[in-house]
């Protein structure tokens, strides 16, 4: 895909196992992707990026692969795969794949060899360590996912890295076949048509080689794995190989999940020159939580704590490129998680779309964020299927909440909350399924659908479609690819606004990100109002009511 594509593309997340299920039997698919390419059309998106589609034993959802070069029997066939690949760019839209580098399944077949004896040629495909010789594991690093990042294996009396769940081992990037065959893996991809690569958890890929204990920062005696794991010192050599060996030329889009990157690091991962095409950041999601990353010490947090980083990252971005986002499969749904209950409605969620899609980047929308799914409250830890929600419940049991006050954590953070299946009509299970889904179906489906938000007027689904029209059109595309980005109300704790200019051409948004009605005087005499979800607004108004957005320019635009 060419710079000038991507750059005024708009992405489109599937999360396979939830998105459409045309067999009954519970579970999303690849045919039923294909039978929702017109959907996805028609909503105006140019690249989807799926989720794993790979076969898994599912203890990540897909995101432990057991073979990289499969499909996951349920979700169907390799020719399933070649006909959405076709149907896709028959309709101009391209398919970038996750690329899951940082770790297998337990049960690929490299790490059966690996882990059959000491000697076994693929060994040090994965990374082996002996005891502490008291007894215990070889460090006090804890996995993402909970409990020791070592899982002792009694085939060879060792002990294996995992930086996730105890079924997720890490491959040992020192070893240079794996590297190879992780290259021939990538180039066999290409060659089948996908246009890029999200590439997962990237920055833990390379390790501390002494493996030292650190000082505990938990009751458990261990260390967040980060310390020891996460954007090491040398990575980048790392990096800079993958992408010349593996993605190898340009025109390959690829953005990497990369936590952890320091900001005055940013340019070496996007820069001119850099590893990627863009990355994802995270400080403006995980704005509820702490440096314990524990959901029972989740913090209340401000208007700042959300835009300040966001903002950071526009001014910092020079000739480098964003990912711009407000859900994916491991966040809550934005509506519930940034909108006060008893507001989470068309309005507020336009507002939240607009906030976002103007800036710098390329917009992502998660499944189902288009028509304002929500989060989901389960009324027992039992109907969840995330490994961290399981692990944070116990967390919070052992630190002594009662069973109501952990499940009232999981609801606010359960990565289940966009796994819910797809909510496509008001007919049984939200249309997702004629049978019965792996995981429950929201109980606001016969609400909250496509069939019904799309008859609406004014609908939320049609305002995703015209924003991104609006992005896309000739003469607002350079504003928002090239355009200075100026902060607006900086200090202002309820305001979220921000200023787009480009030659003589500008754009501006101010939207009211809280449930009070706040004061506001805007500097936009002459300025035409381009879209408002409140038809009173205009560049005399003195009040933001709750929620409220508004666009101006000096472009002429018929919205
Ligand atoms: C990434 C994925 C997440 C997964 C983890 C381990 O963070 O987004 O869903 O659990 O990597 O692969
Ligand atoms: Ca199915």
């Amino acid at each position: 895909m060419k710079e000038s594509e991507w750059k005024n593309a708009v992405v489109y997340q599937i999360y396979p196992k939830s998105f459409n299920d045309t067999n009954g039997d519970g579970i999303g698919d690849l045919p039923g992707i294909i039978a929702k390419l017109d959907y996805l059309k028609d909503l105006g998106i140019d690249i989807i990026w799926l989720s794993p589609f790979f076969p898994s034993p599912m203890a990540d959802n897909g995101y432990d692969i057991s073979d990289y070069q499969g499909i996951e029997p349920s979700f169907g066939t390799m020719e399933d795969m070649d006909r959405l690949l076709f149907e896709a760019y028959r309709r101009d839209i391209r398919i970038v794949i996750d690329l899951v580098l940082n770790h297998t399944s337990d049960e690929h077949d490299w790490f059966k060899e690996s882990s059959a004896s000491l000697d076994n040629p693929k060994r040090d495909w994965y990374i082996w360590r002996s005891g502490d010789g008291n007894g215990g594991p070889p460090n006090n690093w804890r996995s993402n996912f909970g409990g020791s990042a070592w899982e002792w294996d009694e085939r060879t009396n060792q002990y294996y890295l995992h930086v996730f769940d105890k079924k997720q081992p890490d491959l040992n990037w020192e070893n240079k076949d794996m590297r190879k065959a992780i290259y021939q893996m990538i180039h066999w991809w290409m060659k089948k048509g996908v246009a890029g690569f999200r590439v997962d958890a990237i920055t833990y890929i390379k390790k501390n080689k002494e493996f030292p204990s650190f000082e505990a920062d938990g009751s458990d005696g261990m260390v967040t794995i980060d310390k020891g794991s996460l954007n090491q010192p040398g990575i980048k050599k790392h990096l800079q190989e993958l992408k010349e060996k593996g993605f190898r030329h340009d025109e390959v889009f690829t953005v990497a999940e990369a936590p952890g990157v320091p900001a005055d690091e940013i340019e070496d991962y996007i820069g001119e020159h850099g590893f990627f095409t863009m990355l994802f950041e995270f400080d403006h999601v995980d704005l509820d939580l702490t440096a314990s990353a524990k959901w029972y010490e989740m913090k209340e947090w401000t208007v700042h704590d959300f835009k300040k980083p966001l903002f950071d990252s526009q001014r910092r971005l020079q000739e480098g490129w964003s990912a711009l986002y407000i859900e994916n499969h491991d966040q809550p749904r934005s509506l519930s998680r940034f909108i006060h209950e008893g507001f989470r409605h068309t309005h507020s969620a336009q507002m939240l779309a607009a906030v976002y899609f103007l800036m710098k980047g390329t917009p992502y929308i998660y499944q189902g964020q288009e028509i304002g799914m929500t989060n989901v409250e389960y009324p027992d830890i039992s109907s969840y299927n995330d490994a961290v929600s399981r692990h944070q419940y116990d967390y919070a049991l052992a630190n002594g909440c009662s069973e109501e006050e952990a499940l009232a954590f999981i609801w606010k953070r359960s990565r289940d909350n966009t796994r819910t299946p797809m909510q496509w009509d008001d007919s049984q299970q939200g249309g997702f399924t004629e049978g019965s889904p792996w995981l429950e179906t929201n109980s606001n489906y016969p609400e909250v659908n496509v069939k019904t938000v799309k008859a609406a007027s004014n609908s939320l689904y049609t305002f995703y479609q015209k924003l991104i029209a609006f992005r896309k059109h000739t003469a607002v595309a350079p504003i928002i690819e090239k355009g200075a980005f100026q902060a607006l109300f900086e200090e202002d704790d309820h305001i979220v606004a921000y200023k787009r200019t480009y030659e003589n051409q500008e754009i501006t948004l101010y939207a009211n990100f809280t449930a009070e009605r706040v004061p506001v005087s805007f500097n936009e005499e002459n300025r035409q109002v381009i879209v408002s979800n409140n038809d009173g607004l205009g560049p005399d108004s003195l009040w933001l009511e709750p929620y409220d957005f508004v666009i101006f320019s000096n472009v002429h635009y018929e919205w």
